[in-house]
Formats: structure tokens, C-alpha cells, sequence
């Protein structure tokens, strides 16, 4: 069994991804997108569209497709496209151009003439800051102002006051988009009143019920159908304008309609990571001892509000230990994309922020940054008070400073020939967390299992883990295991996102195997069965009796049954009241900086990490090399450049900078294992996201120990470096 099941397809190409199923008499749609930042559209003048070769219909806020607006449970309301004739953003979808080709259709969509009655846009973080407003209690998990401060503390200001040695310093973070490699794009049929929607996403049963809110249907007349997925990381949680419109634009028509963004609409039409500014101020004792930790944030958000970055939240909340704490999150709506959960979201900028400004108290004290962490080494998160369930993070630091020779790292660096060296270390968390899953688990009479749920491998590894922690809980060989994902006709399982998937499902298949053994079992030793009667057990895949064995599947054919089917469901409970969770990391960067060109390159990373069970070893080194990737290139490549007029003068993979293989040294991904039975059964945490984590500050910290230059904002460019 090859180490990822998919792997074969994708790199052979034959992986058939949603936007590549065709159909007889299908249509193309093209999106047509707003070219101002805030206004009203006043008019749109389709007469020439509509009479270009080809093209069947033409949609737009003056005549639009059947769509409702949908509100979803947890996430809150949907965008639906072409509802109304206001415009939030340059890029926004203002209408839709159905013909027979796709040329057709993006010829006549250049066709379109629209007219504008054009608003006062606010396009910067920086602008909006004055007017920031309080984020909503919904929005984070907690009061957006949340104080703990120790008996006979007044204030934090009078904690700080108190402090011996303060740092207070204000960083800021560029906004962001997935980029994913494959566009968010569907095809959608209809037969007989059932929608059928293939498009790659998060999590199928999510889908098909916003499309069924959308369209007005009964649930279980739309199936969502999600193969492959090509790169997700929080950009395919929620139904992407293609398949909203593809889907109602098949039911005007008649046709099925396959729709797709182009790339550079995957840069407005979807939703990204949010700008952050984040004013970090700490106070400490001079042996390190944190006295005080204020940490306040500001975040860019769509003008609907609809999402909100938790920096403050994702990281001083819970990382260190701290006899005062106090956390701000305010959000500054803009006439910007929408923003959107985005890998470890909160914790990804926010780590930036809060590991630069350890840094910063590391050299204000003239402390080692890592003595200085594990001296605030926190057990349990302050103010929640429930010990961490399992925490090795002291571990990871101290097996990655041995490997990464971090004893050899002087304050101010080292040279080598014309190279400026520096090493830096963060500390990556993320919080390990699980979303109720259900998993069939079908024993089939030659032999072999199927093991099926909805939800979905964005590229994470899900689909092997099916077959890994199924073969282990039915005692068969992986390679008799056909896993299913990515249809929302199976049974509803976990989304593939906030990390939880191989908690979640993986928990559901433990309990789901344990049923249909016990079904086996049962059936095994009924009256006219081969065991009737007799003492029962399982092991290996076969039932044992009476001195005998046989096969599950002899067992079923004996009793003329052609398989066997559990579906085993599992949900966060009782564990949550009894300790905090999460995963944890140590990052280690080296940098050289060049001392005439001031390019930065990392050209050593090391990330320990503790994440409980490791189910596989290699998928879990991808993805936590891949997140380490990702955290370089939010420090030195990555971000939105926006014109003034609210455009995006990057919104391409040639302007909008992301590391390529010369970007990237060779990374070593190292584990503690410590099997972490008190969150789930299967002792797995999240991998998926802790990756990221850190990495920019671990970046920017060993810029500094090389250059002596403190970069408070990220991407760090050449011209930071002069
Ligand atoms: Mo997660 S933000 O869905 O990678």
C-alpha cells in the first residue's frame, strides 16, 4: 500500500478532480466581477452579451438566479451571489454568463457594461484603525476583552507599571489568500429534481445543505460530490460562488452547467486571510517570570463582518503562563474581499506577534529565548484553569536545540564569507480539537471492508487514515480496505478543517468497528450459524469458536449475507470539562541574510512536535513541512498589495509571491509520541495546521540575531534589511 492512496492518481494525473466530470448537452458559466470597491450597481447593460454567439442566459442583480439567502449553524450567514446590487469589493461576482463553450461565455461576459453610482471605499487596515470596532462576543470564543489579573491587581496598566522590564512593541501582518491549485469551480446536474454538484471542498454534507438553503430543496434532494480536492486550507469550508450559480443556473437551463474562477478571481471571489495589526506589550521580573502579558488586535474584515482573525485568542490566551492577562479583539471592516478561516487561523499572524515580542523580552533580559519560554511554561491556560491533557513542549525544545546545534547561536550571529547567520525559535500551539463524525463500516463477504464518510482530503491524508485506522481496528491488512470520502450521500462525517479530522473520524471508525464486531459476533453464533450456540471472540478478521476459526467473510456467506454494515459516530463530550488540549511545537530557523544584497534566506528548519499518535508518519511530516513552508512564505513572500482604489495589484502567482524549491532549505520534522487517550480514543491530535504556526517569528527572530534589525511586520523584504 503506497504511503498516500492517492498519491499514484495525482501524480499520474488521473485523479478526476470535480471541475473535471463532463456531461452530455453541458453548458459553461463565466463569473463577471465588480470593477469598483464600494458602491451600488446602478445598471447593467447585458443586450450585447445576450445576442453574442453561444451564450443562453445572462444573470445579474436585475435578473437573477433563484437563490436564497442561507444562514448555516456555527458558521453564520453565506454570501450568495446576485442578490443585490451593492458592491463591497473590487472583484466581487456582480453576474453570470451561461453559452454553450466557455469561450462563449467569457467573451460575452466582457460584454457586460456596467454602470456604478460609486461610494467612499476604506481599503487599508491603517485607514481603518481609527474606526475599529469591538469584535462580537459570537465571533471568538470568548468575551473579545477578557482579563485575568491575580488578587490586589487593579489593572493591567498597574501590572505593567510594577514590572521591572517591559517590551511594548506593535507588529503587523499582510493579508493573505489560499491560492489553491485547483480554482473553486463546479459542475452541477440535475435529474428528476435531484441536484447533483460536483466541486472540491472541505466537508460534502456542508455543502449539499447550503445549497439546499440556497436553492429551497429538501436536503436529500442535492448531493454534493467532492473527489479530489485541490487545496483547501480553509477557502473550501463554505460553497464557493461557482457552485451557487452553476447549480441555479442548471435549474433555469436545464443543461448541466460547469462553472470555474479564474485564477485571478480566486483572489477576490473567495475570501482570505485577514491584516492584522497586534500591539504586544509584556512585563517581567528580571529572572524572565512574566508579571503581565496585554496583547491587543486589530483585524481587516469584509463589510459584512463575517469573519473575524482571533490573534489575540488564538495565542497570549492560552500559551503562556502569566500572573496577569489582558486580550483585545477589534475588527475594521473594509471594502476588501471577505476573510475566511485560513491554516491556524488566529494562531498564524498572532504567533508573529506574540513570539517576536518573547524574543524581544529574551534580549531585553539578555536571557536565552528558550530558557525564557519554558521559565512561563504554562499548564494549564490562565483564567480556564484545566491542565493541558498531555504538554511535551519543554521535550520539543530540548531534543530540537540539540539537534539544531542551538548552542552554537551568539547573540549578534555569526558570518560566513559574505552571509550574515542567525538562528531564532518560536513555539508553535494549536488547539486540538474534534467535530462530532459518523463512519460506516461495511464487512463485505469476500473478504475485504469499506470504510465511508463525507467528509474530505483537501490533500491532508485523510483517505489513508481511513484505511490505517480501520485495518487496525478490524485486525485486517490495509490493503483489504476501500475508504471512501468526499459525498454527501455517506454518512455525515467531521469537515476537513481546524485540524480534526483524524480525531474525528478516526474516533467514529473505533466505535463504528467495534458495532459491526459485535453484529459479526452476534450473527456468527444465532441459532443455524456456523458458531450457534458457542463462545465467540474476533481477532485477525476471522471469529473464533469452539476450537475453529473462519473468516468474517466465510462467516457472512455461510449466513447468505452479502456484507455488513455499523455506522459508528463519535463527539466531543465530558473530556472538554476535564482538560484543556492541544498540540504543540517547537520551531527552529536559521537565516542568512546577504550583506550587500540584504536578501533573507532560511537556510535550515527544524520543527518538533507534539501532536499525540502519529497514525502516519509520512503524511504527518508532509503536512507539518508543508505548514513550515507556508510560515516562510507568510515571513518573506506573501501578502496582498492593494491600490488605493481597492484593487489588488497582485492578484496572480506571478505578482502575489509564494516560495518556490530555491526558497526552501531542507526542513526536518521530528516527533515526540505521546498517545493522547484523554482527548479521543485513538490518541491523535491536529497536525494539519500547527505546522504554520511560529515559523514567521522564528524567521524574523533569527533575521534579527543575524542583522540586529527587528522587523515588527510581515513579509519581511529586502528593503527591511537596508
Ligand atoms: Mo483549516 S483554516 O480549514 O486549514
Amino acid at each position: 500500500m503506497p504511503a498516500r492512496l492517492d498519491a499514484p492518481l495525482k501524480v499520474t494525473g488521473s485523479a478526476k478532480y470535480g471541475v473535471d466530470h463532463n456531461f452530455p448537452g453541458m453548458v459553461y458559466g463565466y463569473i463577471v466581477v465588480s470593477t469598483i470597491a464600494h458602491g451600488e450597481i446602478e445598471s447593467m447593460d447585458v443586450t450585447a452579451a445576450k445576442s453574442a454567439p453561444g451564450v443562453l442566459g445572462v444573470y445579474s442583480p436585475f435578473d437573477p438566479l433563484a437563490l436564497n439567502a442561507v444562514t448555516m449553524p456555527m458558521f453564520g450567514e453565506t454570501w450568495i451571489p446576485l442578490r443585490d446590487r451593492q458592491v463591497t469589493y473590487v472583484g466581487q461576482p456582480i453576474g453570470f454568463v451561461v453559452a454553450e463553450t466557455f469561450e462563449q461565455a467569457r467573451d460575452a461576459a466582457m460584454l457586460v457594461e456596467v454602470a456604478y453610482r460609486e461610494l467612499p471605499a476604506v481599503t487599508s487596515l491603517e485607514d481603518g484603525l481609527a474606526t475599529a470596532i469591538e469584535a462580537s462576543p459570537g465571533h471568538v470564543d470568548a468575551p473579545p476583552t477578557l482579563s485575568v489579573l491575580e488578587d490586589g491587581v487593579e489593572s493591567i496598566e498597574d501590572a505593567i507599571a510594577a514590572s521591572p522590564v517591559v517590551v511594548d512593541a506593535t507588529y503587523r501582518t499582510a493579508a493573505q489568500n489560499h491560492t489553491p491549485m485547483e480554482p473553486h469551480s463546479a459542475v452541477a446536474v440535475w435529474d428528476d429534481g435531484t441536484l447533483t454538484v460536483y466541486s472540491g471542498n472541505q466537508g460534502a454534507h456542508l455543502q449539499a445543505m447550503e445549497l439546499s438553503m440556497a436553492l429551497g430543496l429538501e436536503p436529500a434532494a442535492v448531493r454534493a460530490v467532492n473527489p479530489f480536492v485541490g487545496g483547501a486550507f480553509g477557502g473550501k469550508g463554505r460553497t464557493s460562488a461557482p457552485a451557487f450559480l452553476a447549480a441555479a443556473a442548471s435549474r433555469a437551463l436545464g443543461r448541466p452547467v460547469k462553472a470555474s474562477l479564474t485564477r485571478e478571481q480566486v483572489f477576490t471571489a473567495t475570501a482570505g486571510r485577514a491584516a492584522t495589526v497586534q500591539r504586544i506589550t509584556l512585563g517581567a521580573e528580571r529572572d524572565g517570570t512574566l508579571v503581565a502579558l496585554r496583547h491587543d488586535s486589530w483585524c481587516s474584515t469584509d463589510t459584512a463582518r463575517s469573519f473575524i482573525e482571533p490573534t489575540s485568542h488564538g495565542t497570549s490566551r492560552e500559551w503562556y503562563a502569566t500572573r496577569n492577562l489582558q486580550i483585545s479583539q477589534r475588527i475594521v471592516p473594509l471594502n476588501l474581499p471577505p476573510t475566511t478561516f485560513m491554516r491556524a487561523p488566529g494562531e498564524a499572524p498572532g504567533s508573529f506577534a506574540l513570539e517576536s515580542a518573547i524574543d524581544e523580552l529574551a534580549d531585553a533580559l539578555g536571557m536565552d529565548p528558550i530558557e525564557l519560554r519554558q521559565r512561563n511554561n504554562s499548564l494549564a491556560p490562565p483564567g480556564k484553569d484545566l491542565q493541558w491533557s498531555s504538554k511535551h513542549l519543554d521535550e520539543c525544545f530540548r531534543i530540537g536545540a540539540q539537534r539544531f546545534g542551538w548552542a552554537d547561536r551568539r547573540p549578534g550571529g555569526r558570518t560566513d564569507g559574505d552571509w550574515l547567520v542567525g538562528m531564532g525559535v518560536a513555539v508553535a500551539m494549536f488547539p486540538a480539537l474534534r467535530f462530532p463524525a459518523s463512519v460506516g463500516i461495511t464487512l463485505n463477504a469476500d473478504d475485504t471492508a469499506d470504510i465511508a464518510t463525507s467528509g474530505a482530503d483537501p490533500g491532508t491524508g485523510l483517505l489513508t487514515v481511513l484505511s490505517l485506522v480501520g485495518a487496525e481496528s478490524l485486525d485486517i491488512p490495509a490493503d483489504r480496505i476501500t475508504p471512501r470520502l468526499g459525498d454527501s450521500a455517506l454518512p455525515p462525517g467531521g469537515m476537513s478543517g481546524g485540524s480534526t479530522a483524524t480525531a474525528s473520524a478516526g474516533t467514529a471508525i473505533m466505535a463504528g468497528a467495534g458495532q459491526v464486531i459485535d453484529e459479526l459476533l452476534a450473527l456468527a453464533s444465532a441459532p443455524g450459524a456456523p458458531f450457534a450456540g458457542e463462545e465467540v471472540t474476533y481477532a485477525d478478521g476471522r471469529v473464533h469458536g469452539g476450537g475453529r476459526s473462519m473468516t468474517f467473510g466465510e462467516v457472512l456467506r455461510a449466513v447468505g449475507r452479502p456484507s455488513l454494515t455499523a455506522v459508528g459516530s463519535s463527539a466531543p463530550g465530558e473530556e472538554l470539562t476535564k482538560h484543556s488540549f492541544s498540540s504543540f511545537g517547537a520551531q527552529f530557523v536559521e537565516v542568512r541574510v546577504h550583506r550587500l544584497t540584504r536578501e533573507a534566506r532560511v537556510s535550515r528548519m527544524l520543527g518538533v512536535f507534539d501532536g499525540g499518535r502519529i497514525i502516519n508518519d509520512k503524511a504527518a511530516r508532509s503536512q507539518l513541512s508543508g505548514g513550515m513552508i507556508w510560515g516562510v512564505s507568510a515571513a518573506l513572500h506573501e501578502g496582498f498589495e492593494v491600490e488605493r482604489s481597492g484593487r489588488l495589484a497582485n492578484a496572480d502567482l506571478a505578482g502575489y509571491l509564494i516560495p518556490v524549491n530555491a526558497d526552501i532549505p531542507d526542513i526536518e520534522v521530528e516527533f515526540v509520541e505521546y498517545p493522547d487517550t484523554l482527548h479521543n480514543d485513538l490518541g491523535a491530535r491536529g497536525l494539519g495546521e500547527i505546522g504554520t504556526v511560529g515559523v514567521a517569528a522564528a524567521v524574523a527572530n533569527a533575521i534579527h540575531n543575524a542583522t540586529g534589525i527587528r522587523v515588527r511586520h510581515i513579509p519581511i523584504r529586502i528593503e527591511d534589511l537596508l
